[in-house]
């Protein structure tokens, strides 16, 4: 069962592993780590979902706050994580036009001036159209609404990036 690997290490192998599945939040990770051993992926999953709604409001804005804006300053100057690079470029924002670039930076500009936080959304499940409609739409929602909604969408950021490092465990590890 692979998820005796995980349950094995100590903390500092753990967030090495899984410090960024909550963009640039390793203290999620690390908090996490308390709860082990765990019985399935999906129980980890669980644990990291659990952390955030327990966060109070200010603390899941934090969360969202570390997330680097999408088609922004750190994908122009290579200075994404590489989880982050990854999405980014999946989603297609490397291949924007001149028009969807200043479209993007326009919306991202006003929905932090109006949420206070980066737009969200997992772009794996997305691309440059779907991401420009979302947020275009997004942005009329309620703050309350947006919260709850931007965290939803670092969940599933979060499910797929446990996928991957679960993909990754060396064949013929012994598990
Ligand atoms: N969706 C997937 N990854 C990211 C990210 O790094 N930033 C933002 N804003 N959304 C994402």
């Amino acid at each position: 069962m692979e998820i005796q690997v995980f349950n094995s290490m100590d903390y500092e192998e753990f967030v090495d592993k899984f410090g960024n599945v909550i963009e640039k939040c390793p203290l999620v990770a690390a908090a996490v780590w308390t709860n082990r051993p765990f019985t399935s992926l999906a129980a980890l999953e669980k644990m990291f979902g659990d952390f955030i709604d327990l966060l109070p409001p200010s603390g899941k804005e934090g969360i969202l706050r570390c997330h680097p804006d999408l088609a922004g300053r750190d994908l122009l100057r290579g200075t994404l994580s590489s989880e982050s690079q990854g999405e980014q470029i999946q989603a297609g924002l490397t291949n924007l036009t001149v028009a969807q670039r200043s479209q993007l930076s326009e919306l991202n500009a006003s929905y932090k001036n109006r949420f206070h936080f980066p737009f969200v959304i997992c772009a794996r499940m997305n691309d440059k159209d779907t991401i420009i409609k979302q947020l275009s739409s997004r942005i009329h929602n309620s703050p309350e609404h947006e919260l709850n909604t931007s965290i939803a969408e670092v969940k599933k950021i979060c499910h797929l990036r446990l996928l991957d490092i679960l993909n990754r465990v060396p064949h013929g590890t012994k598990l």
